[in-house]
């Protein structure tokens, strides 16, 4: 398998590496022999079709220069649209930033990859949230495999766990802790009785909330992710237009203290069941709920109708971690094309 990278920051580094570490494993187990045949970031590319190595692209970022300044196979300046359109691969993985006004310039390079007639694995929520109904029926329509573990729960299977291991069974509706930075500042003002803006500045210092916290505390990372879990698993064709949104600026300490009376705390919590508009908004919870995880973590719940309550916990983000979704993603498509092949003979 051919791959593309387009972007190597925390996810596209943690992506070279994993494949580097168990690679001699996943041929084994899996009979998957990837080979990274180009990287493109904002300044250009480097690409090889005989494969890149990792530890040389890692040793070149280190010391502070670009990846194109690779003296063999780097070539400053090539967009990534040029790269995904002109390097013959089976799969582009597209790890950029995440933009959620116009979901550039992802959505570009999905499309592209598409049309191109390749997979794509992505962990960039941008273009789910704005037009997954229309990417969705484009790769169909191309023929091509898309992937998105890693935009919901990092590397936490929460989208195969309802997919694959709740098939046959029927999801009735679906309530998540998805956002880490939200609920880490819920737990410090709920445990620690400090005001919102101290539990921020905490968030901020220990490196989980961005410098313009708005995409986490105003509930968009987890309307997004509402999004996804809608057209994925909901069957309902959505965009983050479509979400009620409220965030979590106006908790205040003497709401949870209510709340705390009563053995409940509050949760920013992304919503959706067979008959109202896909919700986000702070939620009043039983401190005994298996939902109400503390800190950064993660949880979802699942009602089934066969199956009941089944409720995931994890961590929702992270370089490695969500390298570890892309991964899985990858497979996921090495199986569908063995299929593919078995099939047509
Ligand atoms: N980090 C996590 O824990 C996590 C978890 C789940 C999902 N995600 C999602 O995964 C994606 C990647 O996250 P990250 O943490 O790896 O971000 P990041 O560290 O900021 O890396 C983004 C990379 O994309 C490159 N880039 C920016 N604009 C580009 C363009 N126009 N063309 C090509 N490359 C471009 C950047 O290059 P420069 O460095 O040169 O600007 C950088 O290499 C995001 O959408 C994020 O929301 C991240």
């Amino acid at each position: 398998m051919r791959i593309i990278l387009v972007g190597y920051g925390v996810v596209g580094k943690g992506v070279t590496t994993i494949l580097a570490q168990r690679y001699a494993e996943k041929i084994k187990d899996y009979g998957f022999n990837p080979k990274i045949v180009a990287i493109a970031d904002i300044d250009g590319a480097v690409i090889n079709p005989k494969g890149l190595s990792p530890e040389k692209l890692e040793a070149i970022k280190k010391r502070g220069y670009l990846i194109s300044a690779d003296p063999e196979f780097g070539q400053p300046g090539i967009p990534a649209l040029d790269v995904i359109e002109s390097v013959e691969a089976e799969v582009v993985v597209e790890v950029t930033p995440v933009n959620i006004k116009n979901a550039e310039p992802a959505l570009s390079h999905i499309t592209k990859a598409f049309k191109t007639g390749k997979h794509v694995v992505t962990t960039n929520k941008g273009p789910l949230a704005l037009a997954m109904p229309a990417l969705t029926e484009l790769a169909e329509y191309n023929n091509v495999y898309f992937r998105f573990s890693g935009t919901v729960g990092g590397g936490t299977p929460m989208l195969e766990f309802a997919k694959r291991c709740l098939a046959g069974d029927k999801i009735l509706a679906i309530k998540g802790i998805l956002n880490g930075t939200t609920n880490y500042i819920l737990t410090e003002m709920s445990q620690n009785r400090v005001s919102f803006q101290d539990a921020l500045t905490n968030a901020q210092k220990l490196g989980y909330a961005e410098k313009e916290p708005s995409m986490d505390i105003d509930g968009f990372d987890t309307a997004c992710k509402v999004v996804i879990l809608s057209n994925w698993i909901m069957n309902k064709k959505v965009t983050l237009k479509d979400v009620d949104r409220t965030g979590i600026r106006d908790v205040s300490l003497q709401a949870l203290d209510e709340a705390s009376k009563k053995g409940n705390t509050i949760k920013l919590i992304g919503s959706i069941d067979g008959n109202n508009k896909p919700t986000v908004k702070p939620t009043e919870i039983a401190k005994n709920n298996p939902l109400c995880v503390s800190g950064v973590l993660n949880a979802i719940n699942f009602s089934t109708e066969y199956a009941g309550e089944q409720t995931l916990v994890g961590r929702g983000a992270g370089g490695i971690e969500t390298a570890s979704a892309v991964l899985r993603d990858l497979l996921d498509i090495r199986h569908k094309l063995a299929n593919r092949m078995i099939n047509n003979t």
